[in-house]
């Protein structure tokens, strides 16, 4: 029996559960530290009454002969993706018809299942990737056969990297060399930027140009309180083409434990067969879709059908600000302390420069030992991540003062 010797190429372990494991072996060493997690962004709000109420209904239906709900359909029922369509795109100007709406169970999936509709292994298509990176996008494409061997640095061989640095801002600039495929994830994880209309817009004629996809993850447009700045791909003019796009209601609305996400496949967008003949997308993911998923849960597409009611969006767009506030208090606590940061404004993630002479798991494991707390180290988002730490904004209020406390205490 043969295994996938791709996955023999990945890098131990993947990031969080690594962070995870230190943190534990560091708990049983030290039994009395309260430790703060601002590692993985995991929210930690309970869910707003008008979701809850939702979803309560929703189980209470499933009790009852006429309320009674199956499999629904693979791609979401029909309520909620016009929903999607009337409440995040409609109101943008952004065209998207509620059957390229394809609902399902989280973005992490859908960013690493869309792999399964584009040529991958050798002859396949060329990536490129912002670096630092959501880790998923890259581990997906070693696993499946897009990359060789990493190096030193852990970058993968045939991985195109776009360095996103302090110097262009943390906006990828646009590749060097023809690629298929490139990422884009705005606002930003794990540097907390964001992208304004005219850099979208590059990239967007730039893939028009070479007839490449972007693979737009919005997962925290939620978190954009500047109208100017793009919150979807589809404000874009000609986007459609070129565009597929991924959100979620995870962090939008609390959804982690729940599952509920989207992922936006436009009839436009057209790849190529290897005999030439041009493939719509939108059928090959409706087709893997069907075959390999049965819906995202009756209940969580309730919920997440309360998010546009009036209550539900009050109540997100207080929860959101709630996180957002927790984000300036992080980024000033450490900005007082002297260390350089990024993001936090429109993201609740703060980007930290480690003090010189530092590594980012040096630092990483300064702050368990000093303050107890756990940040997650920027190197493990690529190499050009080395050198700084991400603080995550998603905690209670206490623990989060209590953070930025304790940050003094330790770095002043
Ligand atoms: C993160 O911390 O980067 C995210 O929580 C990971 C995720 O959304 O899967």
């Amino acid at each position: 029996m043969l295994v996938n010797d791709h996955y023999l190429k990945l890098q131990a372990g993947y990031l969080f559960p690594e962070i995870a494991r230190r943190v534990s072996e560091f708990s049983q060493q030290n039994p009395d530290a309260r430790v703060i997690k601002l590692g993985i962004g995991d929210v930690t709000e309970p869910l707003p009454p008008a979701i809850v109420d939702a979803m309560r209904r929703a189980v209470e239906d499933l009790g009852t002969r006429e309320g009674f709900h199956g499999y629904g359909p693979e791609q979401g029922y029909q309520w909620l993706r016009e929903k999607i369509v009337a409440n995040e795109y409609a109101p943008r100007g952004a065209r998207v018809e509620a059957d390229e709406v394809f609902v399902s169970d989280g973005s992490k999936c859908d960013t690493a299942n869309i792999l399964d509709i584009l040529a991958t292994g050798p002859g396949g298509i060329d990536v490129a990737l912002v670096d630092p990176v959501y880790p998923v996008y890259r581990d997906t494409n070693v696993m499946a056969g897009n990359t060789g061997p990493a190096d030193e640095s852990g970058s993968y061989e045939g991985l195109e990297l776009l360095p996103a640095t302090a110097d262009n801002d943390f906006v990828a600039p646009l590749p060097k060399q023809p690629v298929d495929v490139v990422y884009l994830c705005y606002p930003n994880n794990p540097t907390g930027a964001t992208i304004t209309r005219d850099r979208l817009a590059e990239w967007v004629a730039w893939a028009r140009e070479h007839e490449a996809l972007l693979l737009f993850d919005a997962a925290y447009e939620a978190y954009v309180t500047d109208e100017s700045l793009p919150r979807s791909i589809y404000e874009i003019e000609g986007a459609r083409e070129v565009a597929i796009e991924f959100r979620s209601f995870s962090k939008k609305a609390g959804f982690t434990g729940v599952r509920c996400a989207w992922t936006v496949v436009p009839h436009d967008l057209v790849g190529k067969a290897s005999d030439g003949e041009r493939v719509a997308l939108h059928g090959l993911w409706n087709r893997r879709h069907g075959t390999k998923f049965n819906g995202a849960s009756y209940i969580s597409q309730r919920g997440a059908e309360a998010v546009y009611s009036d209550a539900g969006a009050e109540q997100v767009a207080s929860m959101n600000a709630f996180y957002l506030e927790n984000a300036r208090r992080v980024r000033e606590a450490v900005e007082g302390i002297g260390l350089r940061v990024y993001g936090g404004r429109h993201c609740p993630y703060v980007w930290v420069k480690v003090p010189e002479g530092a590594t980012s798991w040096d630092f990483f494991e300064r702050l368990l030992q000093e303050a107890h707390i756990v940040a997650t180290p920027g190197n493990g988002f690529g190499a050009a991540g080395e050198g700084y730490i991400r603080l995550s904004a998603f905690n209670s209020r206490e623990n989060v003062d209590e953070a930025t406390r304790r940050l003094e205490r330790a770095l002043s």
